[in-house]
């Protein structure tokens, strides 16, 4: 298992954040203390430039690149890299003054007014050749300096655009797609439904509030698109860079579980995924460990984007952000809790929005390691530093690996598709609910969980969960076969294999596309039960789970029935089916059951896979990273309670204490542990 370090300039854990001295230029006594501040708080690394564009470029064609060249060099001097950014996110006003086009239009046909940012048109050619401009500058005047380790590419790409060069491109791109045949169209979107058939490309619109939003075909090609564009975008903006500077990695900061973009299509353009974590810490919705389990999913969902590499933790609050509902301050510990999360799950980085408080403006009050009153001597300076020391104390740690044998299979499309879809209930549909819960429990157990796509490569895993696999990709049901038949242990639910890759429905019985031969079952109805509505699923033993939201009939066609359902018409029909299949097993749950209680079901699978399930108490998370030189165990209290872990064999790297048996935590206490005897995670 090799170690692949990020950035072998800086040969350890990046510790920094978004660093906007643009606003301080006049300020050179602030700028100054920064230095001197990011030394004391172990700051290696800074991200400039993003939102710069109107100080690096005042007017058309008039650049000022000295400023940051004074700083790059400066922080370089000091032992601080730079992530530089693409200024593409925010337009100074002369762009739209110019060129209209580069506004975007919302799903009500308006074009937005200058303001705001994350306001620009994907298509337009005008933008793009600003931007163009502008990044080839970037990398000609800094491309090679010797403080720079990556670039950034914009910032949180994300929205839609629904302007006639969009709707021109969307056109092109369904014309490519389904082979210049508006039959071919027509058929994939069932469009004589409606008499919605169209004679020609150039027919179509995009999805229109007032306008077509009845064919699904349409709804979930115009999502498709949109990733396709913005990844267009984007790789306009690494081409530009890359002629310049091939060998400067690039990335862009990605949002957590983001609905709008399918992130897996835009992450082989990047040499490394990274992301901005904004929890809403200590809520009133939810437990706090649900809150962590929740963003630790998000870590995975990363990760498992290029599980090669660790990837990057771009941005994240220091203290409190100010756009949540709430916005609740991190009670203390919890800050270096959240960054080692991040650590454990397989970032080699923690950084922050953002270094200094701004002075004015729409972020004015959020969260910064630096504050408004401009020393070190606050709460949230202290526990970065403190953050900045222990990265320094594990930094053997960087560039190894958590690898993971079971994976959750989640899939955008098929997201988009079930949030689409006139079926079940529109108030508990849940998708991304279900995967998260599901993840949670297997990571409660002490299992390790990737999450993929269902037409990953699933040979490294033995175990795998494909919550509501609704949308069906034709290739995909082989490549279940194909897991189970070489061992896995595979678990399907409800609402599997209803429609293919154009939302059209299986001929032939649920699951479709030969997954009844694999789960040895046919479903032939979905119930949808109100919110007081409850069934139970009754295994021979008189256990019983509780069944809410959705049951399928089922039909047995070679299945063991391990459970079936209580009560209702379907009372005594197979809730709970196992199906051997080549060398493994193909599991089946008919019925919603909330995860928790599922919890025995994924124990016998991750036993069966011969996967160890780390014994320890639910609160905490425990994550391990491997390399060649060893093997590092987290552990990460959740809870406001002293919590026990036992069987820990180790030196705990943050205090140097030898832990030979049990290991305490304190409240959201944290433990790294070196691991006595190495023994790596098998690939
Ligand atoms: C991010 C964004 C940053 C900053 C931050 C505040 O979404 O990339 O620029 O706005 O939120 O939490």
């Amino acid at each position: 298992m090799e170690k692949t370090i990020l950035f072998p300039k800086v040969g350890k854990f990046v510790h920094g954040g978004d660093y906007n001295p643009d606003q301080w230029l006049d300020r050179p006594d602030i700028l100054k203390e920064d230095i001197r501040l990011m030394k004391e708080a172990g700051v290696n690394c800074v991200t400039l430039g993003v939102f710069a564009w109107s100080t690096l470029e005042p007017r058309k064609d008039e650049f000022h690149f000295e400023w940051m060249k004074e700083i790059m060099d400066n922080l370089y001097a000091n032992g601080i890299y730079t992530i530089l950014a693409t200024p593409s996110g925010a337009k100074p006003a002369w762009i739209d003054e110019e060129y209209p086009e580069a506004l975007r239009v919302d799903h009500k046909g308006l074009r937005r007014l200058h303001g705001v940012r994350h306001n620009h048109c994907m298509s337009s050619p005008k933008y793009r050749e600003r931007v163009r401009i502008m990044d080839r500058k970037l990398a000609e005047n800094f491309g090679h300096h010797p403080g720079l380790i990556m670039y950034h590419i914009s910032n949180e790409l994300g929205g839609m655009c629904f302007c006639p060069l969009c709707a021109a491109r969307f056109r092109q791109y369904l014309s490519d797609k389904f082979d210049h045949d508006i039959d071919k169209l027509n058929h994939a979107w069932w469009a004589t439904f409606w008499s919605h058939t169209y004679q020609s490309f150039d027919q179509i619109e995009p999805p229109f509030a007032n306008g077509e939003t009845s064919m699904m075909g349409l709804n979930l090609e115009w999502k498709r698109f949109t990733t396709w564009n913005m990844n267009d975008f984007m790789m306009d903006e690494i081409r530009t860079l890359k002629e310049v500077t091939p060998d400067i990695p690039v990335t862009t900061n990605f949002m957590d579980f983001f609905y709008l973009l399918d992130y897996r299509k835009m992450a082989p353009g990047l040499d490394a995924i990274s992301w901005d974590s904004y929890p809403e810490f200590h809520n009133d919705r939810e437990s706090f460990s649900d809150t962590m389990y929740h963003n630790a999913f998000n870590h995975a969902l990363m990760r498992s984007m290029k599980p090669d590499r660790p990837f990057m933790l771009m941005e994240s609050a220091p203290g409190l952000p100010n756009w949540h509902e709430y916005n609740k301050m991190k009670r203390p510990g919890v800050h270096k809790l959240a960054c080692l999360q991040a650590v454990a799950n397989g970032s080699d980085t923690v950084q922050y929005f953002q270094w200094r408080q701004s002075r004015g403006s729409y972020e004015q009050f959020h969260g910064a390691v630096v504050g408004h009153k401009g020393t070190d001597e606050t709460r949230i300076f202290k526990e970065v530093a403190e953050v900045g020391r222990i990265l320094e104390k594990i930094s053997p740690v960087a560039g190894t690996l958590v690898k993971a044998r079971a994976a959750l299979i989640v899939d955008w499309d098929n997201r988009w598709a079930i949030d689409d879809v006139m079926a079940l209930s529109r108030r508990t549909k849940h998708y991304d609910k279900t995967c998260v819960e599901i993840w949670k429990a297997f990571e409660e157990l002490g299992v390790e969980m990737d999450i993929v796509a269902s037409d990953s490569d699933l040979s490294h895993y033995d175990v795998a969960v494909a919550p509501m696999l609704y949308l069906l990709e034709p290739e995909t049901a082989q490549n279940l076969k194909g897991f189970v038949a070489r061992g896995g242990q595979l678990l399907a639910t409800y609402f599997t294999g209803c429609v293919d890759d154009n939302q059209l429905c299986y001929l032939g019985g649920f699951p479709g596309d030969g997954l009844q031969e694999l789960f040895g079952v046919e479903s032939e109805e979905i119930d949808t039960l109100y919110p007081s509505d409850r069934n139970g699923l009754v295994f021979e033993d008189g256990r019983v789970w509780e069944v809410r939201d959705y049951a399928e009939v089922l039909n047995v066609k070679g299945a063991d029935v391990l459970a079936t359902f209580e009560s209702d018409y379907y009372q005594g029909k197979p809730a709970l089916t196992c199906h051997p299949y080549g060398e493994g097993k193909a599991y089946y749950i008919a019925a919603r059951v909330n995860a928790e209680q599922m919890k025995p079901l994924f124990e016998q699978m991750a036993r069966e896979a011969d996967i160890p399930c780390r014994r320890k108490p639910e609160t905490v998370e425990y994550h391990l990273r491997a390399g060649e030189e060893g093997s590092y165990a987290f552990y990460l209290n959740h809870s406001t309670e002293e919590e026990i872990v036992e069987d820990v064999h180790g030196r705990d790297m943050l205090t140097d204490e030898k832990i030979d048996g049990n290991l305490i935590l304190s409240a959201y206490g944290t433990a790294v542990i070196k691991l006595q005897n190495v023994r790596l995670q098998p690939l």
